[in-house]
């Protein structure tokens, strides 16, 4: 269930709106744009995101007549805000006063003003006035009625995520200090006997500044670590003058699980968000960019531990920070919107409301765009608004799910650092493809870090865990002893947190659990393709594989370097505590598409995992639980009407469903069963 504590006050049913920024609008706009959401059915805005230099226009003078006056217009017209804490954007008079707020890249370079988020979290002088303005906002709106939600800064660490400062350097000895205790111990964690770099006191350690060539892994990985938990901290602060001033009003901040940010360590944030919330922008140029979408939301419902969650931020049509910025196809928006719902959002949020006239978003679609209400955007919204009324009901349901991929952020950083074996290797282009084939067989999967339970999953898949402690590989390793088929792949397993080798031969960590030992990575080089006994292309990666007894060849290489070599293996996982066998597979290169798709559907079959409903290749159905009653949400993807074996009540068209159920040509629908 959603947690009526830890959700949007006062509102009911699902949420739907987007961030207003009524502060870019003259009066007459501002009084139509509630008009429109009523229209829409907007039950919930995001407020006052960037507006800290109209609050607060110089050093303590304050203007907040604008803002109540939308707090209370929003009221009257019953839409609720996610009222933010307006520290986004530093204003001029500020950085004027106090330049040493801002942030400094890598390279020494100072970020400037003139932009947004361009702010040091390590300085005092900007905690200060961040918790002052946090306070002064909260004191302000403690208790006014619309007040539903906070919404802590915005996307905390998208645009800087490491900060080079000074001051960063001394958060991050202290954060080293608190880890190590002492300087040996950082000194054998850092492997610092490589290249001089052994340290004789914390005060000669800094950031990973720019440097003549390769920087120590372990310290970019720490200063990694140091700099998410630095934000969260951030966080923390800020939450915690908003539950001083206003204890019964949750708090949240936006995540960006996969778009743009790999750098927070959302699975360590999220139990500090009353409700996990986040903002997911297709990639234009994807032809299957829904199925990242899908990916994207099954991560933020694992992040989220499985409870619903809030999509903050998505948008009605084009973006306009990629290359090449498409509109949204008829129904796209819809769709996108009910697939969101379907992985477990409860709410469907945009950026933004109302299309910016100025400034460097004005691109950027909106829920009312540039040409106004008589467009084909704007009757998208108010049939999305209405559709979203009438699945009302979905909230609070959860995803099941009996398929584990696992995912991890600080296995993300390691896996992309410099002085690899392969630059091609892309941590979530190779989550992305195990996903995908799941996908394409309707199964639902739950994105989970190696440290969930895993013992009541069928099916886990492991791609490219290339670090990891050894309380995660144990865990990983129970599934398969619990009677689940477990599949890792490539470039796992190989070092422990602080990116030291496991020695004896590799995957290190999955050595024992997989029965298979490499003596030498094999890389493929750009183009290099080559063919295994089943007829599968293979490229990227391959190994020089030996196996153990009793662990089987599944596939071997045809042709190239490594011809006869085993490129997949198996090995029977005997059951533990009463538990059926288990098995753990290795798959020691990248198949194309086909070989890939192929071995999943060996994988599960082995795992007698079949999907809820089937469906036509493009037809995506999820089915969310509340107690004994189910639904169905079905997304068509295609311009072939689907048919598809259901009964139930079918909630936007009002019918009832007897057993066959049609999902017409790129529509969406949702089916309350029974
Ligand atoms: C988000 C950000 C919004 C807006 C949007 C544009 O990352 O939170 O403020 O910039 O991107 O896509």
């Amino acid at each position: 269930m959603t947690d009526p504590a830890r959700w949007p006050l006062g509102v009911t049913g699902l949420a739907y709106g987007g961030d207003y920024n009524p502060d870019q609008w003259p009066d007459d706009v501002q009084i139509e744009d509630v008009a429109l959401m009523q229209e829409a059915g907007v039950n919930l805005v995001s407020v006052a995101i960037f507006s800290w230099a109209r609050i607060e226009p110089a050093p303590g003078v304050l203007d907040w007549q604008w803002l109540d006056d939308t707090m209370d217009r929003l009221h009257d017209a019953g839409v609720k805000v996610a009222l933010a804490t307006a520290t986004a954007s530093p204003p001029p008079w500020l950085v004027h006063a106090h330049p040493e707020i801002l942030p400094v890249a890598q390279d020494g370079t100072v970020l400037g003003p003139g932009s947004r988020q361009h702010y040091r979290i390590a300085s005092p002088v900007w905690r200060q006035h961040v918790l002052r303005l946090t306070r002064l906002v909260a004191e302000r709106y403690a208790t006014h009625p619309a007040l539903a939600l906070w919404h802590v800064d915005n996307e905390l660490g998208c645009h800087v995520p490491h900060d080079y400062s000074d001051d960063a350097a001394a958060g991050f000895r202290r954060w080293l200090k608190s880890r190590y205790g002492g300087i040996d111990a950082l000194n054998t964690a850092w492997g610092t006997s490589f290249w001089s770099q052994r340290y004789s006191t914390f005060d000669e350690v800094l950031p990973p500044r720019s440097a003549p060539t390769s920087l120590n892994p372990a310290q970019q990985l720490d200063f990694a670590r140091y700099s998410s938990d630095a934000w969260l901290e951030h966080y923390r602060a800020i939450r915690d003058v908003l539950r001083d001033v206003t204890p019964h009003v949750p708090a949240t901040t936006n995540f960006m699980v996969t778009t743009r940010n790999k750098w927070m360590d959302y699975v360590a944030w999220a139990e500090d968000m009353d409700v996990v919330a986040n903002d997911h922008y297709l990639i234009g140029d994807d032809p299957e960019a829904h199925v990242e979408l899908a990916f994207s939301a099954d991560l933020t419902r694992g992040v989220a531990g499985g409870k619903p969650w809030i999509l903050m931020e998505h948008s009605s049509s084009a973006v306009n920070w990629q290359p090449h910025n498409r509109a949204k196809r008829p129904g796209e928006m819809l769709r996108n919107s009910f697939q969101h719902v379907a992985h477990g959002a409860d709410a469907v949020m945009f950026f933004q409301w109302r299309a910016s006239a100025s400034g460097a978003e004005k691109y950027h679609s909106a829920l009312v765009p540039h040409a106004g209400t008589d467009s084909r955007v704007w009757r998208r919204t108010v049939e999305l608004g209405s559709a979203l009324r009438s699945v009302a009901e979905l909230r609070g349901s959860r995803v099941r799910s009996r398929v584990a991929l696992v995912f991890s952020y600080p296995a993300w950083w390691g896996a992309e650092l410099d002085s690899h074996p392969s630059v091609d290797i892309s941590y979530p282009g190779t989550l992305l493809a195990h996903y995908r084939a799941l996908w394409r067989r309707n199964v639902t999967v739950d994105v989970v870090p190696p440290g969930a339970d895993l013992t009541g999953y069928d099916l886990v898949v492991v791609p490219t865990l290339y670090l990891l402690t050894a309380d995660e590989a144990a865990n990983v390793a129970g599934a398969a002893e619990h009677g689940a088929t477990v599949l890792v792949t490539y470039f796992s397993g190989i070092v422990d947190e602080h990116d030291r080798v496991h020695l004896g031969g590799y995957p290190g960590a999955f050595r024992d659990l997989l029965g298979v030992r490499t003596e030498e990575f094999w890389p493929l080089l750009p183009g290099e393709v080559h063919t295994l006994d089943d007829g599968t292309r293979a490229d990227l990666w391959s190994e020089d594989l030996h196996l153990e007894p009793g662990t089987v060849a599944m596939r071997t290489f045809s042709d190239g370097d490594l011809a006869g070599v085993p490129a997949l293996t198996r090995r029977t996982v005997p059951g533990v505590a009463g538990s059926p066998d288990g098995s753990a597979w290795y798959l020691a290169t990248r198949p194309d598409a086909e070989g890939l798709q192929r071995l999943t559907d060996l994988l599960l079959a082995e795992a007698g995992i079949e999907p809820d409903v089937v469906t036509p290749a493009g037809v995506e159905v999820v089915r969310r639980h509340d107690g004994a009653t189910t639904w169905l949400v079905a997304v068509n993807h295609t311009s072939t009407d689907a048919t598809l074996r259901a009964a139930g009540h079918e909630l936007l068209t009002g019918t009832d469903v007897t057993g066959r159920w049609t999902v017409p040509a790129g529509a969406v629908r949702v089916l309350r069963e029974g």
